[in-house]
């Protein structure tokens, strides 16, 4: 039976493309475009959050995505693709036309399109689609994880910095074979053996008090959210560490956590049936949530510049 929770589709007035509004069902791709047959395609996935009390949508550190999207393009050499400031303007014009007034996941895509070889550069189209997304249930209840089998990608073979569609074919293997084991997620580890990320979203743990996360150079994804806990840890004075992480170092942490867009802080209570502490979401981890979930709703207004009013 469908319910509204597991069809956000049904919610979904309009979606953009090349800056077009139209409904879902015209928006098409064609078969011979390099974005499909090459995975010539790069994206973002971006969050808005609903305040009920100031009735206003805010999306979260969108500068900072939108960078993110043109340096990906830019990695991938696609050449004559849109402006930030012409993204950012669809995205508004997208959350305004669908009048959202409820959590929202934006995935905005760029990708080589219409038809030719694989090195092609250009016509590059962008597409926009926002749906509700709420935030996810293991935020409170935490998740078991295993050490994947599968080797996180390197830098110079298909680089995880690019958000490509491409590189998740690998964050796909480690998900499907975790799940298989019977585990929720995967952890995969650089060629040197080194904690590099999960599937979608970055990891941090907790050792006396001090966060730790892998750092740039290890194969990770420059994630938005993992950059934000830094900030905001250290805004409150914890301690925090980017460098190299040992495999053995997860199964001795205190506390352990996920992180990313889609998963905020998601607390890991085990890797690879190796508690975390207590294997209970830990305190840290439960006070950065809590500092999160305010300042992305606009309650804290230390953090305002991370950001952005839809309706205003
Ligand atoms: C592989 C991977 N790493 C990390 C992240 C987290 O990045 P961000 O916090 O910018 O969403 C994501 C999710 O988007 C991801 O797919």
């Amino acid at each position: 039976m469908k319910t509204e929770l597991n069809n956000p589709r049904d919610k979904i007035k309009v979606v953009t493309m090349n800056g077009s509004l139209m409904p879902l069902n015209k928006a098409k791709v064609s078969v011979t475009a390099p974005g499909l047959s090459y995975a010539a395609l790069v994206f973002e996935g971006i969050r808005a959050y609903w305040n009920d009390k100031l009735n206003e949508l805010y999306i979260f550190r969108l500068d900072e995505h939108l960078v993110r999207f043109t340096n990906s393009m830019r990695l991938l050499k696609f050449s004559e693709f849109p402006d930030s400031s012409t993204i950012k303007e669809d995205i508004l014009k997208n959350l305004k036309a669908n009048n959202y007034q409820e959590d929202i996941y934006i995935r905005l895509q760029g990708y080589i399109d219409d038809w030719g070889e694989m090195a092609l550069q250009t016509p590059v189209s962008t597409s926009i689609v926002s749906y509700p997304r709420p935030r996810a249930v293991a935020f409170k209840e935490g998740k078991n994880f295993t050490v994947s089998s599968w080797q996180r990608l390197d830098d110079n073979a298909s680089p995880p910095r690019i958000k490509a569609s491409a590189n998740y074919l690998n964050s796909r293997l480690a998900s499907i074979q975790a799940k298989e084991s019977g585990y929720d997620g995967g952890i995969m580890l650089t060629s040197n053996g080194k904690v590099s990320e999960g599937p979608g979203g970055c990891i941090f743990i907790i050792r006396n008090g001090t966060l730790i996360t892998s750092n740039i150079t290890s194969g990770i994804l420059e994630s938005i959210t993992r950059d934000s806990i830094i900030e905001i840890a250290k805004k409150f004075n914890l301690k925090v560490e980017s460098r190299e992480v040992d495999r053995t170092e997860l199964y001795i942490a205190q506390e352990i956590f996920y992180c990313g867009t889609g998963q905020e802080i998601m607390p890991i209570l085990s890797v690879d049936k190796m508690l975390a502490g207590n294997g209970k979401p830990g305190e840290i981890t439960r006070f950065l949530q809590n500092k999160f979930t305010e300042i992305v709703r606009g309650n804290n207004k230390e953090f305002n510049e991370w950001i952005y009013p839809v309706y205003q």
